[in-house]
């Protein structure tokens, strides 16, 4: 175990946090480090009593945890990278940048789907998929939500695959969940009309506003996780269209979209006959989900 005095980390950290400001990026950033990196819970920071103790147990050498502030700051890598995990839902998970980074907002999809199943407990038992899974985090929600269920988790990139695999073994669910590799469907062809319910945070971002993007996201998250062609619906549609074929009659399709994107959404699934159709938005109230019916 590493120490530093108190007085040091408080100085360090009002600089730390003038520093984040001065380029703007959130100074709560450096409580997090703190809070994930050092033994000070979230109130002595928050009071500073901390300040006066001569020994603060850390995880790594304070010297280690300034050059970490300092690659936050001048190559803008996101502080989930920096210490190689996140927490989403009740789940502390693994991300690298062979994955995206787990976003609060996604937490939503999974009380959807409780609140779907609640409607049609019919939907509980059989195959879910997560399409795109990424760091498993949807996956890893799905097998804890619904205990009854068989989740399989699909993903195109074998180095995301296996921190999916990762995550899912120190979550206590790795015989819950069968991982994939491959192009959306194509792996999982034996579900096809059995599948209770398709979950996805496809890529959606249309090609040219990735560069437009802030660098955290734009330099360090998979482009594979964000490119959704030209206007951003290229995998989308295609979730549309082949879902269809793949969820049993009022199997639930559920699916992240970028804000704006809604109208479209709905109108391709009303092509493609799926109803109830609902845009729901979320905390912020942008329409970032989108739920519907398999006909
Ligand atoms: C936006 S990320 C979502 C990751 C995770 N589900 C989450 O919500 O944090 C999209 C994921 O889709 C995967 N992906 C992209 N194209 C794919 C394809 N054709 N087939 C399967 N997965 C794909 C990417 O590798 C990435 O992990």
């Amino acid at each position: 175990m590493f120490t530093v005095s108190g007085t040091e980390l408080w100085k360090w950290r009002s600089r730390a946090q003038a520093a984040a400001v001065a380029i703007s990026i959130d100074q709560f950033e450096v409580d997090w480090l703190l809070l994930e990196l050092s033994q000070i819970d979230r109130l002595t920071l928050r009071l500073e009593t901390y300040k006066t103790q001569p020994d603060i147990r850390l995880k790594l050498p304070f010297e280690q945890l300034q050059t970490l502030w300092e690659q936050r700051l001048n190559q803008r890598i996101p502080v989930q990278y920096l210490v190689g995990y996140t927490h989403w839902r009740e789940f502390t998970l693994k991300v690298s940048p062979a994955v995206l980074i787990p976003r609060p907002e996604t937490e939503l999809m999974i009380d959807l789907v409780l609140e779907a199943v609640e409607r049609q407990p019919d939907l509980a038992n059989g195959p879910w998929v997560d399409l795109g899974t990424g760091s498993g985090a949807i996956a890893i929600g799905l097998a804890a939500a619904l205990p009854e269920a068989q989740i399989h988790a699909v993903d195109l990139s074998p180095k995301a695959l296996a921190i999916a695999q990762a995550n899912a073994q120190t979550c206590g669910l790795a015989e819950r969940i069968t991982f994939h590799a491959g192009r959306w469907f194509e792996p999982i062809a034996h579900l096809r009309g059995e599948v209770r319910g398709l979950i996805s945070n496809p890529p959606y971002i249309p090609t040219a506003t990735i560069a437009t993007l802030q660098p955290e996201v734009q330099k360090h998250e998979p482009h594979l996780a964000l490119d959704g062609g030209a206007d951003g619906l290229k995998d989308i549609r295609h979730l549309v269209r082949e879902g269809s074929n793949f969820l049993q009659p009022q199997g639930l399709w559920l699916v992240e979209m970028m804000a704006g994107q809604g109208t479209q959404v709905s109108q391709l699934l009303q092509q493609a006959h799926y109803q109830p159709i609902r845009i729901v938005n979320d905390l912020a109230g942008r329409d970032r989900f989108c739920l519907a019916y398999c006909a």
